[in-house]
């Protein structure tokens, strides 16, 4: 059976999505659909700062080596994600960010020096910077890195990524400004502020990581968004999806073949408008709904009896009407 990677490639795009060595070690069918799907996969877990380094200047990257594996043993990429990020902070670099500018700079130079030498021929395309404004979008979010090196440390990283790794793709990853709801429209703003701020310092950046975790409570506007876009591409940039899912939930299982099929339509009217953006690179945040993150995280999951149903493939690894949305996005309609 021909997969999304394969459809993908036939229009000279990179389909993929997230993936767990845990579980791909452990589940036959996990790494199966893997095999089936992906051109590319991204790290969901094993590219963050508490994987690599979870003890101070002890770096452990057997999960991420496992995942490169993987992929050269297929002929896929693997994607970076995430070098800096508010999240996923082991303790003792929580505590050291709050130790000064100094140790927070040599912290970041000897993350970036041992991880960017360990994937340089291997790992083409990073997320150097994730999330760096705050839910609201009317400033940058709040985090230990900035608390350390101030709004510059941005351009810190950025410039740290080029200087180890000069033909990779740099890519700042964010969320929240997909849809057409205030808070979004007004992240979109401070986004491009902020893209705009780091090109005109001469800040290297190569893309526009646009996560794409979907709400179906929320208005998409295609037009809205593809114009947003269209600034973004205006600026140099590349954009890309890097973590594609939709989150829809119910009670009745007898909604649910309505309600797929509206997620399908959502789908497809954010990934073709993203496709004729001008993304050439989109990923699903996992492949099935039986690992997805919406599941499994108690705050997202919202107690029992609530389906989630976000990813392209179902509990049982059957393809769903997302899967043939992507398809038809990726046929070109
Ligand atoms: O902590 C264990 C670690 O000891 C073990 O070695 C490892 C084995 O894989 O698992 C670790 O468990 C959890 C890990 O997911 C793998 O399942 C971590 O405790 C848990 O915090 C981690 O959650 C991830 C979360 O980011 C924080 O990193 C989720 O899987 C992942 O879906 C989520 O993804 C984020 C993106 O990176 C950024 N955008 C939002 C997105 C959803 O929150």
């Amino acid at each position: 059976m021909t997969g999304l990677g394969e459809i993908a490639r036939a229009r000279g795009i990179s389909f993929g999505a997230a993936m767990l060595t845990h579980l791909m070690q452990r589940d036959p069918a996990y790494e199966a659909a893997f095999a089936a799907e992906a051109a590319v996969i991204v790290s969901e877990w094993e590219g963050k700062f508490a994987a690599l380094q979870p003890e101070e200047g002890k770096f452990d990257t057997s999960l991420l080596d496992a995942q490169l594996r993987w992929a050269q043993q297929r002929g896929r990429t693997l994607r970076g994600h995430a070098l800096v990020w508010h999240e996923s902070l082991p303790a003792w670099a929580e505590r050291a960010l709050t130790e000064g500018r100094d140790r927070a700079l040599g912290i970041m130079t000897a993350h970036f020096d041992r991880v960017l030498s360990h994937t340089r021929s291997q790992i083409r395309d990073w997320d150097v910077v994730n999330e760096p404004i705050a839910t609201a979008g009317d400033q940058l979010r709040d985090t230990p890195w900035l608390r350390a090196l101030g709004p510059e440390y941005i351009d810190i990283a950025l410039k740290m990524a080029r200087e180890r790794d000069p033909t990779l793709r740099i890519v700042l990853n964010e969320y929240g400004f997909e849809e057409d709801v205030p808070e979004a429209l007004l992240k979109r703003q401070q986004l491009l502020a902020l893209l705009r701020g780091l090109l005109e310092r001469k800040v290297p950046l190569d893309a526009l990581g646009i996560q794409g975790h979907l709400h179906m409570s929320r208005p998409f506007n295609a037009a809205s968004f593809a114009g947003f876009l269209a600034e973004v591409r205006s600026l140099g940039l590349q954009v890309l999806i890097t973590e594609l899912d939709i989150r829809e939930t119910w009670d009745a299982p007898q909604e649910i073949a309505a309600r797929d099929a509206l997620v399908a339509e959502r789908t497809y009217a954010f990934v073709s408008t993203a496709l004729e953006g001008g993304a050439r690179t989109v990923l699903s945040w996992g492949l099935s709904d039986k690992y997805s993150w919406l599941a499994n995280t108690p705050a997202v999951a919202m107690g029992q009896g609530r389906v989630h149903r976000g990813l392209p493939l179902d509990d049982n690894w059957q393809r769903k009407p997302m899967w043939h949305a992507l398809a038809r996005a990726f046929r070109g309609g």
